[in-house]
């Protein structure tokens, strides 16, 4: 069975949200997940997984990261992911600028990883909408095909 781990930083609620949502979606295609709030998690967890993804809001006067996601974000380019498949989502409201800029941050440091992005970044306007639901669904399904066409084995017998 595949498995999947989602980190998640949410100061009121809406990207904690976003990750079960994406848990629901990943579990919906076969996948078993485990969700954890950033800080009772390590960058190093990742390696146990198949697929590694992060939902994270945006804070600060210039679209920073939030401070309590930043320790893990500065230890996740030190681990060695060869193998996994990553993906990133991130909620954050267009009337601060810089609209879900620690999502795509986060998809940057994961390319220090060698994992391979499965999905490109989902940005959600505050919380899921049904539009972002079904954005949320496509995300899960690339994350799930990027790793079957990638390091699942098929081994033909003749
Ligand atoms: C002081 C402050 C700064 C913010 N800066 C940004 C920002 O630069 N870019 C962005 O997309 N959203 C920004 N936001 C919006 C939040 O990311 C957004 O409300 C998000 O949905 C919060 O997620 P959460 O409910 O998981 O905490 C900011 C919000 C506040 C209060």
């Amino acid at each position: 069975m595949i498995r999947a781990l989602i980190v998640y930083a949410s100061l009121t609620g809406n990207t904690e949200e976003i990750a079960h949502l994406t848990a629901e979606a990943l579990n919906d295609c076969g996948v078993s997940v485990i969700v954890k709030e950033c800080t009772d998690a390590r960058a190093i967890e990742f390696t146990d997984v198949d697929l590694c993804v992060v939902a994270t809001y945006t804070y600060g006067s210039d679209g920073e990261l939030p401070d309590e996601i930043y320790d893990f974000y500065e230890d996740l380019a030190e681990v060695d992911l060869c193998g996994k498949v990553f993906g990133c989502l991130g909620s954050g409201e267009e009337f601060y600028g810089n609209f879900c800029k620690s999502a795509d941050d986060f998809d940057l440091q994961f390319m220090k990883t060698n994992a391979i992005r499965g999905a490109d970044v989902v940005k959600i306007e505050e919380n899921a909408k049904d539009e972002d639901k079904q954005h949320i669904r496509d995300f899960a399904e690339n994350l799930v095909s990027t790793f079957q066409k990638v390091f699942t084995q098929h081994i033909s017998v003749t």
